[in-house]
């Protein structure tokens, strides 16, 4: 019999490593979910072309590496179905039908789309491309029927378009889909470890999954924290302190922490000795992934092979769906 768990939809595009912000953020979560549902991981390539178009270069080693990361936190695809967007044509299919209900004022309303043509300076010459960016989401998502989409919170715009597609599409053609829901993790957004809002690549605030033991140390004993602390034995504030927020989430001894905690408001512990046991805590949690990346890099034809073969699976699912959607909308079919 088919596997009857819900569906969900997620997946990253190719642009970088992953980072330990990520790990928090959405890939502990990933690997809990395939208990529960019936997971898509795509990597989403189309979505990297609209604004990386003349990147296409890096695509390959970029996608090996993500997939890398995903198998050695423990995302699996004997369970899951790891696929390339761009091996899956239907979705392409579905993302023009979709963009026949979705009209250009609303396309350009997301945020997401504000702030990327702002940070890239495109003025009003962004691609017709980069628009559609959420209706090529919506078709990811709604391409499997997922029900479940665990998304940053950055990209729950995007979601709520989707659902508004969905409710337009069974309006217009009758009942089909169902109204995916978001999931967000419960975990806030790690900071970068200058203190920046986010870690991202190019401000070079990142530590990655694939860092190194003595990257790790370096990258923590170069982080940012309590700027009033110029001695040991002045009190500091461990509240939005970025070296206190990753102890948080990565410090499993809550004794160690709570008593570095108290020696830090009391100005009776030097940064030195918070790092260097936060970076003992980061390494114990990255050592175990390291060691299955090191497997995974000596054994890149399976992981090619693992891709090709979700392709498959879920290209033969996406041709059954769309048959579907097809016949539902009333299309011609002789
Ligand atoms: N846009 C998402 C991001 O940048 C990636 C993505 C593409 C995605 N298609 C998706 C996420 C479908 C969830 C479902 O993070």
């Amino acid at each position: 019999m088919l596997d009857q768990k819900p569906i969900l939809v997620t997946g990253d595009r190719p642009t970088g490593r992953l980072h330990i912000g990520h790990l928090v953020g959405s890939l502990n979560n990933r690997i809990k979910f395939q208990d529960n549902y019936q997971c898509f991981f795509l990597i989403a390539d189309l979505h990297m072309l609209t604004t990386h178009y003349d990147k296409v270069e890096e695509v390959e080693q970029n996608t090996i590496q993500l997939v890398i990361d995903w198998l050695s936190v423990g995302m699996d695809p004997s369970r899951s179905t790891f696929y390339i967007q761009s091996q899956v044509p239907h979705i392409t299919e579905l993302h023009t039908i979709l963009s026949m209900l979705c009209s250009v004022p609303r396309s350009r309303r997301i945020p997401t789309l504000k702030e990327k043509v702002q940070d890239m300076g495109l003025g009003e010459n962004y691609s017709v491309g980069l628009l559609g960016y959420p209706i090529l989401m919506a078709a990811d998502i709604l391409m499997f029927k997922a029900t479940k989409v665990p998304v940053g919170d950055d990209q729950l715009s995007h979601l709520e378009l989707t659902r508004e597609l969905a409710r337009r599409f069974n309006h217009l053609y009758g009942d089909f889909f169902k109204e995916p829901e978001p999931v967000v993790s419960e975990t806030p957004r790690l900071v970068g470890t200058d203190g920046n809002r986010k870690m991202s690549k190019s401000l070079d605030n990142c530590i990655y999954l694939s860092d190194d033991a003595e990257t790790v140390e370096s990258r923590v004993r170069g982080m940012y924290t309590d700027p009033k602390r110029i001695r040991a034995d002045i009190p500091g504030t461990v509240e939005g302190n970025p070296v206190f927020i990753y102890h948080d989430a990565f410090n499993t001894n809550i004794e160690e922490l709570e008593d570095l905690k108290s020696r830090y408001r009391n100005g009776k512990v030097g940064d030195v000795e918070v790092k260097k046991k936060l970076s003992i805590a980061i390494n114990s949690i990255i050592e175990p992934i390291r060691e299955k990346r090191s497997c995974y890099e000596k054994r890149i034809g399976e992981v090619r092979d693992i891709l090709h073969e979700g392709s498959i699976r879920a290209n033969r699912i996406a041709k059954e769906n769309m048959d579907e959607i097809l016949d539902h909308i009333g299309l011609f079919q002789p």
